[in-house]
């Protein structure tokens, strides 16, 4: 394993007994023969959820983080960006690995990879409007096709039989307005053997437009009895709970919001308990958590890539600073990692 992969430990910053409280959210999930620490969930984003920052938003009591997107061509594995995406090391289990594909066969195969590579839940991706994986017909436009769903989905599972894994699903409400087939793809999910489905309230073609739709999420946790995940603009501890009393759900799932902000599951975590809102860290706390961070992810990406990835997480934590756009544009310039960590320590110095 090259150094660039080696990873420090990173601490988890929320204690196991303050996760003892009653909401439905905090207590465990089994997800097939798994269980989840609760019900609080980052989404996989591909360029996002890497190996540091699952384990980022682990440490701030995240249940459940899902790897990036990893394609099923199984030949593309040795490429430089597919071996990041595919490294869990230290990371917290149960370990999820999301893959997309068209192919049944493939499928299958890339999933039973992932699973020799350390993997302990398989993460189907029918949820993605990108162009490049539609016109593969993976992510979200194989919703068109339901019998070729159930084929991957069957494939996968029986590919996966001998490790007694988990095969979950992440999904949109359905591919175009009009065309909500949520409620069958689920259903067929279930009788599949897929153990778990996530949902994001939107269609493909909605891309992110508009506002996610939860009323289906509600009627497909009142059809099937495998729990159900629930997506989409979820951005605070009180848009959490209204989600979940909305659709029933068995789990949230947050992506935009934790960008920039992986305390934000110490915060749901602590309104679920209190009923009070944490508020974000203060200057001083949050250089340590983006300082924390810059050493994972220049220790996991080296240096070319790990300033480069860098960028738009230093760019998300310091969105909110007032006047703090003149640092951001010096901050792109900047091509080494030692240098990009300077100008971010002074940064906050001068703020704090
Ligand atoms: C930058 C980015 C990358 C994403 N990559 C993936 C991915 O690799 N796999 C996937 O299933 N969904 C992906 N998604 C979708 C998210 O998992 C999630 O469903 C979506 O952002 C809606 O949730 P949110 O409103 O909480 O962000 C991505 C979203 C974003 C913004």
């Amino acid at each position: 394993m090259p150094n660039s992969l080696r990873m420090p430990l990173i601490k988890p910053l929320v204690e196991d007994s303050q996760m003892l409280d009653t909401h439905a959210l905090l207590q465990p999930l089994k997800i097939g023969n798994l269980t989840l620490d609760n019900r609080l969930m980052v989404a996989p984003m591909a360029g996002v959820t890497d190996n540091p920052f699952r384990r980022l938003c682990k440490s701030f009591g995240a249940g459940h983080a899902v790897s990036e997107m990893m394609t099923a061509d199984t030949t593309l594995y040795a490429r430089k960006k597919s071996l990041f995406r595919a490294n869990f090391d230290g990371e917290i289990a149960p370990i999820s690995a999301q893959i997309a594909g068209a192919d049944p066969d493939k499928l299958g195969e890339a999933a039973r990879y992932q699973l020799d590579n350390g993997a302990q839940i398989i993460d189907i991706n029918m949820g993605c409007p990108a162009k490049k994986v539609c016109r593969k017909l993976a992510g979200s436009a194989l919703l068109k096709d339901e019998d070729l769903v159930a084929r991957l989905l069957y494939k996968t599972v029986e590919a996966v039989q001998d490790y007694d894994a988990p095969v979950k699903l992440k999904t949109r409400i359905g591919y175009d307005l009009g065309h909500e087939n949520i409620v069958r793809v689920a259903k067929l999910a279930e009788e599949e053997g897929i153990a778990a489905i996530a949902i994001h309230g939107r269609t493909r073609d909605e891309k992110y437009g508009g506002t996610a739709r939860y009323e289906l999420i509600k009627t497909v946790k009142e059809s099937v009895s495998i729990p159900v995940i629930a997506n989409g603009d979820i951005d605070s501890p009180q848009k959490a709970v209204t989600v979940h009393k909305q659709t029933g759900c068995d789990a949230v799932m947050i992506g935009r919001a934790a960008q920039g902000k992986p305390w934000l599951f110490k915060q749901i975590a602590h309104y679920l308990q209190t009923g009070e809102a944490l508020p974000d860290p203060n200057l001083s706390l949050l250089k340590t958590i983006v300082l924390g961070h810059l050493d994972e992810l220049y220790a996991f990406y080296g240096e070319y890539s790990g300033c480069r990835i860098a960028r738009k997480h230093i760019a998300w934590y310091t969105s909110g600073i007032p006047n703090s756009n003149e640092f951001r544009q010096a901050m792109y310039g900047e091509e080494t990692t030692a240098g990009q960590y300077r100008a971010v320590e002074r940064f906050f110095e001068k703020q704090v």
